[in-house]
């Protein structure tokens, strides 16, 4: 499996490794780009990513679980980002991660079983005049109050989460 996923190594990615390969930094720039092209990085790629520029896989873990921004594991076909920065953090941001875990049933880097969500903190957004603040799908939830999150989340389609509307 591994053999195979090394063999279809993306040639975006090979043209990338290959420019930035001598260069300062090169790690973590090579790192976002897996995860930009492949969505997380997948141990084989982190294998891959070693050999071809010369280090140790426990260095690329090491960056890898150093920076939060890296994804481990596959993201739910609905990546749910909550913002943590100083306005949201303020407003509640914590409240609605905590309301998020009650509803789907997962923590913060987490995904749900059927594969549906996945949840995130993520720094300032950029609009902290909406705090606090989540993003699912490229989609910006600003006012947020934990209260919203099931009708918000029923968007995506989840009868389960109707279900626990009412719970709310
Ligand atoms: S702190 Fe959340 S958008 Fe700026």
């Amino acid at each position: 499996m591994e053999t195979q996923q090394i063999a279809q190594l993306d040639k975006r990615l090979l043209d990338f490794i290959n420019e930035w390969k001598g260069k300062k930094g090169k790690e973590i720039m090579i790192l976002h780009k897996v995860q930009e092209i492949y969505g997380f990085l997948l141990r084989a790629l982190a294998m891959e990513v070693s050999r071809l520029i010369d280090l140790p896989l426990a260095k690329i873990y090491g960056i890898i679980t150093f920076y939060h921004i890296f994804k481990l594991k596959k993201p739910g076909k609905y990546q749910i980002s909550v913002c943590m920065g100083t306005a949201c953090y303020l407003k509640g941001g914590n409240d609605i991660i905590s309301e998020l875990e009650n509803i789907l049933g997962i923590g913060v880097n987490c995904v749900t079983e059927d594969g549906k969500f996945s949840v995130e903190v993520v720094r300032c957004v950029g609009c902290c005049g909406l705090a606090p603040v989540m993003i699912i799908h490229g989609k910006t939830y600003g006012n947020l109050k934990k209260g919203d999150l099931p009708k918000i989340l029923g968007e995506y389609g989840e009868s389960v989460l109707l279900d626990k509307e009412n719970h709310v």
